[in-house]
């Protein structure tokens, strides 16, 4: 038969700083549980005024390129809701940063959150029909909403880079996805707006309608029924939502599914998906919900790489994954959702990105609640030449702005 085609290598980046929720807590006067029960989020990332997700985006990429080369990488797909540019793609300056080929198309995807996973599929057309080319598909955002709003502690930032090849060493995508698209005002950002406008409750909604939708289609497909789905992994704004999504789905489809966040909250699950398959276990099934929020929960949202930062969870710390099938649910704003499988390959756990990933979570530099609101109030003009300070301490550095075009270099 045909060569599997999937993903083969996955890195995950974030910003220089961090906000510790419980500072921010102190800050507003708000119990911290609020943020660590309520939201299921400790902390969020932030960029230093010299990082973007250009930066962010090109620092996930590079050792993929390292480790991979660049054979047979003709496209460059970069997802984001926050780019940089109204024309140019931000994939770009990646291009530039990485000296890939200048024999490549490079274009940015955008329907908000959802836009990585189209991006993905797109991918494994390409590979489909040139089974011998490779897909370098990049999801990098900033998560910001304004100053003293409910989405404030929701913030994050973060890049995903995936490879997209035949034969993948991780996972394999499988060919049917359930699919809903409905026109709504949940969350959007004007062109004249740094930060996003939300509506919280209609988001919330929107978001478990789409995944009734795509669930539906994915039935109406004759995609795998719940029984022959091992784990999941949903889009995560703020952890809480994937439980809120876990619940949903088990009522969609009848199961007892585990829908605690954290590991051992139940009693039942313990966070490694072990035992997940034993038919005749007593209690809600593991699908991963406390090891695929693990990262998130510390990143805060990374919007179109938020889906995928939660599988770079699940993969870090759940050892029983091999040959088992991943059910993904992918949303967007706006709105678009999509419900897709992959099966892990054997293997997959020799390309643990566990310790680097740590290293990089814990590497961020704390801000003080004050420096942090100073840093997101500051916005950079484009019509005057600026150079940014130096502070990132990144590979990839946002050098500023000269005669309104953006300025990147290696840090
Ligand atoms: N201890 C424990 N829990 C507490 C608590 C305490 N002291 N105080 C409050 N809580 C709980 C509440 O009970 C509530 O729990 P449930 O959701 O289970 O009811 C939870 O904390 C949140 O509290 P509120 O209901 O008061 O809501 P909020 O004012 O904090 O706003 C939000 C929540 C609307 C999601 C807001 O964070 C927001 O607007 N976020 C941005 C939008 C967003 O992320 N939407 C998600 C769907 S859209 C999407 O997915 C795309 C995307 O990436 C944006």
């Amino acid at each position: 038969g045909t060569a599997p085609i999937g993903i083969d290598d996955i890195e995950l980046a974030t910003s220089h700083h961090v906000v510790r929720l419980d500072d921010f807590a102190e800050a507003n006067g708000t119990d911290p549980a609020k943020f660590h029960l309520g939201l299921g989020q400790d902390e969020f990332s932030f960029p230093a005024p010299d990082e973007d997700v250009v930066t962010m985006a090109a620092a996930a990429a590079a050792p993929i390129i390292a480790r991979n080369g660049t054979e047979g990488i003709r496209t460059l797909l970069f997802a984001t809701e926050s780019g940089i540019d109204q024309s140019k793609a931000a994939g770009m300056a990646v291009h530039s940063l990485l000296d890939l080929p200048s024999q490549m198309r490079v274009v940015e995807f955008k329907e908000a959150c959802y836009s990585a996973t189209a991006a993905l599929q797109a991918a494994v057309g390409i590979v489909t029909r040139s089974p011998g080319q490779r897909v370098l598909v990049i999801a990098s955002d900033v998560a910001r909403y304004e100053l003293d709003t409910p989405g404030e502690p929701t913030q994050g930032a973060g890049a995903v880079a995936m490879l997209v090849s035949a034969d993948p060493k991780l996972l394999e995508i499988e060919p049917v996805s359930g699919l809903n698209s409905a026109d709504v005002d949940d969350f959007w950002r004007p062109n004249d707006s740094t930060t996003a406008i939300v509506d919280g409750a209609l988001s919330v909604t929107a978001y478990l309608d789409a995944l009734t939708g795509a669930w539906t289609d994915l039935a109406a497909q004759s995609g795998p029924a719940m029984s022959e789905i091992d784990r999941v992994l949903y889009h995560q704004p703020f952890t809480k939502m994937a439980k809120k999504a876990q619940v949903h789905l088990a009522g969609l489809t009848g199961e007892d599914l585990d829908t605690e966040i954290v590991a051992g909250a139940s009693g039942t699950g313990d966070g490694t998906g072990a035992g997940t398959s034993g038919a005749d276990s007593a209690g809600p099934r593991d699908t991963g919900l406390a090891t695929s929020t693990l990262y998130n929960r510390r990143l805060g949202n990374s919007y179109t790489a938020s889906l995928y930062a939660g599988l770079c969870s699940l993969l870090d710390h759940d050892e029983d994954l091999a040959g088992r099938r991943i059910g993904f649910f992918s949303y967007g704003s706006g709105s678009v959702g999509e419900f897709f499988t992959a099966r892990v390959v054997p293997g997959y756990e020799q390309h643990s990105r566990r310790q680097s990933v740590t290293d990089a979570l814990d590497a961020r530099v704390p801000l003080s609640i004050d420096a942090y609101r100073a840093l997101h109030a500051a916005e950079l003009s484009s019509t005057e030449d600026v150079s940014t300070p130096k502070v990132t301490a990144g590979p990839f550095r946002f050098a500023g702005v000269r005669d309104r075009a953006r300025l990147y270099e290696r840090a």
